[in-house]
């Protein structure tokens, strides 16, 4: 099946066909930069834009940011609060005049992981953790999904733990790479505490140059870059077409 992957961040909309069968993007990503917060008409037309350049009239699939209830946005990280409590299928929908799909982007990064990347076959628990604006997570057992777990959430000193060590914190108060780890591992310390899991997928850009830092993480589980990089959100969106709904209706 051919489905047009979006994934939303906290800085920029990304899209591009895929191939559901082999998770082989069909052409080029095309990227829409966005405001942050980024208001909700802005959004929309990025959107728009992403099914223009494709010239697109498929089905489409949505990797958002923030808890995705059935149809409905529920708690945003970052994109902005303006996004919440709305029926987000239907604006989507309404605006690129397809059919769309929507779900969490951390849980579409990892579904897409887990098919095509580095958790191909993995059958223990798996937790990826995407590190960018935020710090999304999917957590898995024998294959499956556990959807809409928040970890990048955990209060960590009175706030979000991702605002104490995601991929932005770094850039912004200038971290080197073995001072930034320093925070992922305290992170990563009650990720394993919790969950014991056996394997821990990092994702998000940083997933890339897991050579600058890789080296400082100290953990129990296997620690492993996602093998698709910045691609398995596009990628996990389009599969998430394929799933059967989702029944959280809140
Ligand atoms: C959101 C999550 C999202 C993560 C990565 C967090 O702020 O609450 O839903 O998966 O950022 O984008």
């Amino acid at each position: 099946m051919k489905v047009l992957g979006i994934d939303i961040g906290g800085s920029a909309f990304k899209g591009a066909p895929v191939e559901t069968k082999t998770g082989r993007l069909l052409a080029e990503r095309h990227r829409v930069e966005v405001d942050a917060p980024c208001p909700t008409a802005q959004g929309l037309a990025a959107v728009k834009e992403i099914v223009r350049h494709f010239n697109w009239t498929g089905p489409i699939g949505i990797g958002f940011p923030g808890i995705i209830l059935g149809n409905r946005i529920g708690a945003v990280g970052n994109l902005g609060s303006n996004w919440e409590n709305k029926d987000g299928v239907a604006l989507f929908s309404r605006a690129s005049g397809c059919k769309v799909t929507l779900f969490n982007d951390a849980d579409c990064a990892g579904l897409a992981e887990m098919k095509f990347g580095a958790g191909r076959g993995e059958q223990g628990s798996v937790l990826m953790l995407t590190f960018g604006t935020g710090i999304g997570s999917a957590l898995f057992y024998r294959g499956q999904l556990f959807p809409r777990v928040e970890l990048g959430h955990v209060p960590w000193c009175g706030k979000p733990f991702e605002r104490y060590a995601s991929a932005a914190v770094r850039q912004r108060l200038d971290l080197s790479w073995s001072q930034w780890a320093k925070r992922v591992n305290v992170y990563l310390a009650v990720m394993e505490r919790v969950f014991s899991p056996e394997l821990i997928i990092i994702g998000g850009g940083v997933s890339k140059k897991s050579e600058k830092w890789f080296k400082y993480l100290k953990t129990r589980a296997r620690v492993i870059p996602a093998q698709m990089y910045n691609d398995a959100g596009i990628v996990g969106a389009a599969l998430v077409c394929e799933r059967p709904g989702d029944d959280a209706r809140r």
